[in-house]
Order: structure tokens, then sequence, then C-alpha cells
């Protein structure tokens, strides 16, 4: 039985007040621990105050991003070790606009998700394809591409605790979702993969979830699907309604 997980992944929004209101909130209105784990992903500068609002609640913490290496002369970046030390559970690599907008490459992203289990933190690796992938059928190629690559040379002890994101590049932030027949078909597929790259026990146990353009009005009907595990939610896990929403929805 795998347990669903709601992740939110706050990108660069809300500061220190703002989380402290938001995290807040949430922590009040968070009424399924146990069913359903909730994680949310403020910016690093929020992380801190994120941390102190939910002290002892089910509520986990995620960071957006990290740097393969522990420390180092890497300007501008931030070590797993120090994401620990604010209390992450999660770190969030391989978002597809980390992959756009800076370049991130698999092998790059590969060396993050070995860092963070060797660290005892648990990568929710994104993958997806864009839209010109899918009008040319390259979606299962890329994104299978993607899943293996991710996790190369993980041991099948560690991979189980690997959660992986499905967001099509073309339903991220436009509104645009994707739908319910072509989500659980390339859920499955994902599975089959780690199935083929691992065994069929480990692939039971993977949680995959859906992202991009995850509302209320839809959360209930995708959530629902037999191989989504959850939902990495941008956009709406900026407003405690909506978050709160979806979570109940799951
Ligand atoms: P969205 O973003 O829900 O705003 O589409 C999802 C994501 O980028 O993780």
């Amino acid at each position: 039985m795998r347990t669903p997980i709601i992740a939110g992944n706050w990108k660069m929004h809300l500061n220190r007040c703002q989380t402290a209101q938001l995290a807040g909130e949430l922590k009040v209105g968070h009424k399924w621990p146990g069913q359903v784990e909730v994680v949310i992903a403020p910016p690093f500068t929020s992380l801190g105050t994120a941390a102190e609002v939910l002290q002892d609640t089910p509520i986990s913490l995620a960071a957006q991003n990290v740097h393969p290496k522990d420390q180092g002369a890497f300007t501008g970046e931030i070590s797993p070790v120090f994401l620990v030390e604010l209390g992450c559970e999660y770190v969030i690599v391989g978002h597809s606009e980390r992959r756009e907008y800076f370049l991130e490459s698999d092998d790059f992203i590969n060396q993050k998700v070995k860092t963070l289990l060797a660290k005892n933190l648990k990568p929710i690796l994104c993958v997806g394809e864009r839209l010109e992938h899918r009008e040319q059928n390259q979606h299962y190629d890329i994104v299978g591409e993607q899943v293996i690559n991710g996790v190369a040379q993980i041991e099948s002890t560690e991979m189980e605790k690997i959660v992986i994101a499905y967001e099509p590049v073309w339903a991220i932030g436009t509104g645009k979702v994707a739908t319910s027949e072509q989500i659980d078909e390339m859920h499955l597929f994902i599975r089959k993969v780690i199935e083929r790259r691992f065994n069929s026990d480990i692939a039971a146990k993977v949680r995959i979830q859906y992202g991009g353009s995850v509302k209320p009005d839809n959360a209930a009907e995708i959530l629902g699907l037999p191989n989504v595990d959850g939902a990495l939610v941008g956009g709406a896990s900026l407003k405690t309604s909506d978050f709160l929403a979806i979570v109940k929805a799951c």
C-alpha cells in the first residue's frame, strides 16, 4: 500500500512573513495525517521559518533544489548538509524549470539524487516531456530515459525512497491538464520502467505523483487514477483553501 503524497512547490514565491502565514494555516487545516503525506517546498530563504511553524506537525519540508557536493567553491549553491540542518525531509530535483532555464542534465540530476540518498534525504525526481515530444510521439522515450538516467547507480534498497513526479512540461502553469488517460498510461509506463530496472516489488512501492495544473476541481479525478500516488502542486499550493482542498480530495 503506497501512502499518497501531496507536495506544494512554492517556486520563487512567498517571503518569510507570508510563509509563516500559509504554513500556519496549513498546520491548522491539515486534517488527514496518516492517510496522506503533506509536504511543502518553500524557497530556501523561507525554509527556516516554515520549519519553526511546522515543528511537531505531520507536514514535512522539502527544498526546491540542492547542489550535489557537501561544500566547496560553488557560489550561490546550497549544500544538502544545510538542508538536513534545517529539517528538510525531501528535495525536488530535475524540475523542468531547472532543466530548461538552468540547463540541468540528467547526469547532474542523478548526482543530486545520489547525494540526497546518502544524506538520508528523499528526492522528488521530476520527469516529463515537452509538447513537441508528445506531438512527435516521443513522450515515452523521453520520460523513460529521464527516469533511467535519474536513478542510475541507485541500489534497489534506495529506490523506494525516491518519489517520481511526472510533469508534462506543457501542463505546468498553463491550466492545460493532461487527460486522465494520458496521465494513467504514463504512470503505468514509469512503473514498468522501474520494474524492468529493479523488480516488481520495488516498482509496486515507488510513489509516482502527477504535476501540472492540478487544482481543486480536477484533483479528485486525477488522484483517483490507479497509478497516481499524489500530486506535485505549483500555483494551487500558494492558496491555503486550494491546497487543502487537493489534500482532502486525495
Ligand atoms: P502548476 O506547477 O501546478 O502551477 O502547473 C506544477 C509544478 O511545476 O510543479
